[in-house]
């Protein structure tokens, strides 16, 4: 149960963004709305913004892990994306702390962000870029394939 709520949640956290980038986690709860989304659901949303676009302040640890982890997936996509398998599943968690301290690469990717949401779980910087990269790795052709299938 809880792995499909992710996946789908994986997906819903951005609902807004295409259409109003400009209003991002504040249109959301009325778009949720009309699809009857729970009231934790929409905060869950919302809370990803925490201190960039909204003051949704993340809970749960859901919520911490999806605000920790959003820049943090992007940055690792990134480098993954420069390496010549062009996959997260041959990276060392040294590769990804150097293209982390290289403020440079992928410098859409606030580490500040990253930092505060390692910082929101009480997870040292190492064992959030641990955790997301081996999740990373763990799921990767289960994300190919349904990328396939959505384009
Ligand atoms: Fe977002």
């Amino acid at each position: 149960m809880m792995k499909i709520f992710g996946e789908r949640f994986g997906l819903l956290h951005d609902v807004d963004f295409e259409c109003y980038p400009e209003e991002h986690c504040k249109k959301a709860p009325e778009l949720l709305k009309e699809i009857d989304a729970s009231e934790e659901l929409i905060h869950a949303v919302c809370s990803h913004g925490y201190g960039i676009c909204t003051n949704v302040e993340p809970i749960h640890q859901m919520e911490k892990i999806l605000f920790a982890t959003d820049e943090l997936t992007g940055l690792i996509w990134a480098a993954a994306k420069m390496r010549p398998s062009k996959s997260t599943k041959d990276m060392e968690l040294s590769s990804l702390k150097k293209k982390f301290k290289d403020k440079k690469f992928a410098a859409g990717c606030s580490r500040d962000v990253i930092k505060k949401g390692a910082e929101q779980l009480g997870w040292e910087l190492d064992e959030l870029l641990h955790k997301t990269l081996d999740a990373m790795k763990e799921i990767e052709d289960e994300v190919e394939i349904k990328m396939i299938e959505i384009n």
